[in-house]
């Protein structure tokens, strides 16, 4: 097809003056006597464009009052710069083809619709400016993760989705049919990143996780996006250095290049450019303690659940890391402290503004026997992680990883309710359509 001019391209400001072709999407319209004002919509924006009587053909003025909402259509027209409209440019047609007359009734038009007809009608609801403007976020945080990760010297990695053995505990694993036997969804790539750190060294991956959450939160999809790193010669310290810088990247690449975005979603991008290195750390006991002295009862040895996370949050105004948690409180992989075995050289990152936890990691056994004794304590078999335990063998390094859950990072910086939101199509305990 011939090409057109992007609506973005329009709005920054460089073709004024100038006679365009646009194609898009008609988003809304009203007319007022002799004009119809549209909102056209093309994926990379939105523009109005004025259809006067006396400036197009006849036939051309009569389509364009009888054509309905999600139209396709091509409009030629000169750029004019109009503080008025919405961007601040609008096209003052003379020409438009339909190239699609939508059918009338575009089931989520502009009115109130609650979160299940939404949901429902989700095929057609990504097509709103505001999971638009969410999904540009989203891509964009990918977009710098990769710019950080490629530049710091990271190998891009990919990691089987059907495995055959718990990476973070047998009681969310989504078990499918593999021909005659069972197999399952990832939970992390994590087991597998730790045997690809000595074939490449420092490694990341963006790919889903599955897990079967069984509770109905605002914090859980049953199908997540995992960004995760995993680093050789590297301990709790470090890994802890290598997610304050990435994240800080993120967010102010997303300050800087989606500003208009976060700006409509309520978030103001200057307040991630104040966050900076280094994030407060504080450690498990200090966060019971802290609990505890605002009276919410809290056992030592459990892993922090939401309402406690969010009071937590409370306390800083940027991310924070809680460190060495219980050995109860992680999966069997955890390295123990040297010092205080019964913890862990675990970290989470968890978000300000009761968001909460946005990425689980730490340091890793690095130990053949310590692993052995982790497997039996967790009642896991060993012999179904006997590759696993290989790595323990042949040439053992310190290292240390993280995974950072997308749509939690993506819920706190557009200031989402809930974290169906942050994806297109979300999964949910009880929705898998459309
Ligand atoms: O804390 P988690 O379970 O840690 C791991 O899976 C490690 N193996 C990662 C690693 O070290 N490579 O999960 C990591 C992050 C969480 O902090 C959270 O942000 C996200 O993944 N996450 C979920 N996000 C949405 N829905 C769920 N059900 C999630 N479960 C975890
Ligand atoms: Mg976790």
């Amino acid at each position: 097809m011939e090409s057109a001019t992007s609506i973005s391209e329009i709005l920054s400001g460089k073709k004024v003056n100038e006679d365009v072709t646009i194609r898009g999407w008609l988003h809304n319209k009203r007319s007022s006597g002799g004009i119809h004002f549209f909102i056209v919509r093309d994926g990379t924006g939105v523009i109005q464009c004025t259809i006067k009587k006396d400036r197009v053909a006849e036939d051309v003025f009569d389509a364009a009052k009888k054509i309905t909402q999600e139209s396709t259509m091509e409009i030629r027209g000169v750029v004019k710069e109009d503080q008025r409209a919405p961007g601040g440019y609008e096209i003052q047609a003379c020409d438009m083809k339909i190239l699609h007359l939508a059918e009338e009734g575009f089931p989520v038009a502009k009115k109130y619709h609650g979160p299940d007809f939404l949901l429902d009608h989700r095929h057609l609801w990504i097509r709103s400016q505001k999971m638009q403007r969410i999904l540009r976020v989203r891509a964009g945080m990918l977009r710098a993760a990769r710019e950080w990760l490629d530049q710091n010297g990271f190998t891009e990695f990919h990691a089987p989705t059907l495995i055959s053995a718990a990476c973070e505990g047998g009681a969310t694993l989504f078990t499918v049919k593999y021909f005659d036997g069972e197999a399952y969804l990832t939970q992390s790539w994590q087991l597998y990143a730790e045997a690809a750190i000595a074939s490449l060294g420092k490694i990341y991956t963006i790919a889903p996780s599955f897990r079967a959450e069984k509770s109905k939160t605002r914090r859980h999809l049953t199908e997540f996006w995992h960004l995760e790193v995993e680093v050789p010669w590297c301990d709790l310290e470090g890994i802890m250095k290598i997610e304050e810088d990435l994240l800080t990247y993120i967010l102010h690449s997303l300050a800087e290049r989606s500003a208009r975005d976060l700006e409509a979603l309520g978030r103001q991008p200057g307040d991630l450019l104040k966050i900076n290195p280094p994030f407060p750390r504080i450690t498990y006991d200090e966060a019971v303690e802290m609990l505890n002295r605002d009276g919410v009862k809290f056992e030592w040895g459990n892993d922090l659940g939401w309402i406690e996370e969010k009071r937590l949050t409370l306390k800083f105004d940027k991310p924070f890391f809680v460190t060495h948690y219980p050995r109860s409180a992680k999966a069997f992989y955890h390295k123990p402290d040297p010092r205080r075995p019964e913890v862990t050289l675990s970290a989470d990152l968890l978000a300000p503004e009761g968001y909460g936890e946005i990425t689980g990691g730490g340091q890793r056994i690095e130990n053949i026997n310590d692993l052995l004794d982790r497997i039996r304590e967790n009642n896991l078999n060993p012999e179904d992680y006997k590759w696993y335990i290989d790595l323990r063998r042949y040439g053992s390094v310190p290292h240390a990883g993280f995974g950072l859950g997308v749509e939690r990072t993506v819920a706190w910086v557009c200031k989402l309710n809930h974290i169906r939101d942050a994806i297109a199509f979300p999964r949910l305990i009880n929705r898998i359509y459309p």
